[in-house]
């Protein structure tokens, strides 16, 4: 396609154009070309359009890029949704059902959420990135993961232009994973994602320091506020986690591995002291733990770090690479490989131009 075309489907398209702005790591790659659009109907006719001209370059997608390394300039097109939009589709019961547009901020969809009285995401607040990727990566924290409230996805095939709606049990969703990242990955663009939100407000504060921090705040259980949840929430994660407007990160780099009753029996014969938490298929220890006993809290490699608050996340000290975010990756994984025997797998998704 060329450039007069996309022109003339009213679409923002900006060529050679660098995505620092647009990756929390804050990479300096460049893009080709990339493509903003602002409903279905614009992105059917661009992919339409791509078709009908035997178009076949790369393509890829990106939310608000709190996930991605860019590993080096992507030479094809690079699409973001900009669709807005919260609606409610039905009310029934205790049960509110809305659909909120792929380009939606995550955290202003939460924040909208508890003011108008629809509860359930109060633990997921302050994540960064877009409701559209919040859909494909399960996003989750504090007990609480995405997948527990969407209902339904609705998507287009990049191939064809046509529109595919994959409900809950169709997403296949794990631990931060999908279908999306998976067999039909690269495939499909969320357009809207359906959420199944309450009326009652439950809150959910055993996991991981809130109970502890309401108590310093002198809150009690019964006189707890969905607001004054949100704000806890979003203070224990200022605490633990980098600002990405201030240091180049993508939350947690790897994902917490879950290891057999066997191995965690024979880890435990070494380290009694090791964290860990019951998973549905063995024991999870955290993965900042691992990095922490193996030395790399706080240090660095080259212009790549491990933070010094939570070793789980890596960060840009400046004017990082993607090769230098993913040496240090590869030197973490390694150590952690070579005196624990565990493989620790990214959570962040890596992204090779072509
Ligand atoms: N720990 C250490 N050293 C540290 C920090 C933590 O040993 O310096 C150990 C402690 O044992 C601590 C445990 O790690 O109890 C867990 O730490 P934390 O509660 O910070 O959570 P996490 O398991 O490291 C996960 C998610 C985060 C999410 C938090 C809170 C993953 C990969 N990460 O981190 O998600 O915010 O729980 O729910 O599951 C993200 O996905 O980008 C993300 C930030």
């Amino acid at each position: 396609m060329d450039i007069d075309q996309l022109r003339e489907l009213n679409m923002e398209i900006k060529q050679n154009i660098s995505l620092k702005n647009r990756n929390t790591f804050g990479i300096d790659i460049y893009a080709d070309r990339l493509v903003e659009y602002y409903s279905i109907e614009e992105l059917q006719d661009f992919i339409r359009c791509r078709v009908a001209d035997g178009d076949k370059s790369p393509l890829m997608h990106i939310g608000g890029g709190s996930n991605l390394l860019f590993m080096n300039d992507f030479h094809g097109t690079v699409l973001h949704s900009c669709i807005q939009g919260i609606n409610v589709t039905a009310d029934e019961g205790d049960n509110v059902y809305v659909r909120v547009g792929a380009g939606v901020s995550w955290d202003d969809w939460v924040q909208y959420a508890i003011d108008s009285s629809w509860f359930g995401l109060e633990n997921l607040s302050a994540i960064p990135g877009e409701v559209g990727a919040s859909a494909i990566q399960n996003i989750g924290a504090y007990g609480s993961e995405a997948k527990d409230f969407i209902l339904y996805v609705d998507c287009v095939d990049l191939e064809t232009g046509d529109i595919r709606h994959f409900c809950r049990a169709e997403c296949e969703y794990g631990y931060r994973d999908s279908i999306f990242k998976n067999v039909v990955a690269g495939r499909y663009a969320v357009t809207h994602v359906h959420f199944q939100l309450s009326h009652s407000f439950r809150p959910n504060i055993e996991y991981g320091g809130i109970r502890k921090a309401l108590e310093e705040q002198g809150v009690q259980e019964w006189d707890l506020s969905p607001q004054v949840l949100r704000q806890t929430i979003i203070r224990l994660r200022q605490q633990k986690l980098p600002d990405p407007a201030v240091t180049g990160n993508a939350g947690s780099f790897f994902k917490n591995p879950v290891v057999s009753a066997a191995e965690w029996q024979k880890l435990l014969q070494e380290y009694p002291e090791a964290p860990h938490y019951d998973a549905a298929n063995g024991v999870k220890i955290p993965a900042a733990w691992l990095i922490e006993q193996c030395g790399w809290k706080g240090r660095s490699l080259g212009n790549a770090g491990v933070y010094e608050n939570q070793p789980l996340v890596l960060v840009n000290n400046g004017s990082a690479t993607g090769a230098d975010i993913a040496a240090l990756s590869k030197a973490i994984q390694d150590d952690v490989k070579k005196r624990f025997g565990i493989s620790l797998e990214t959570e962040v998704n890596f992204v090779c131009g072509e």
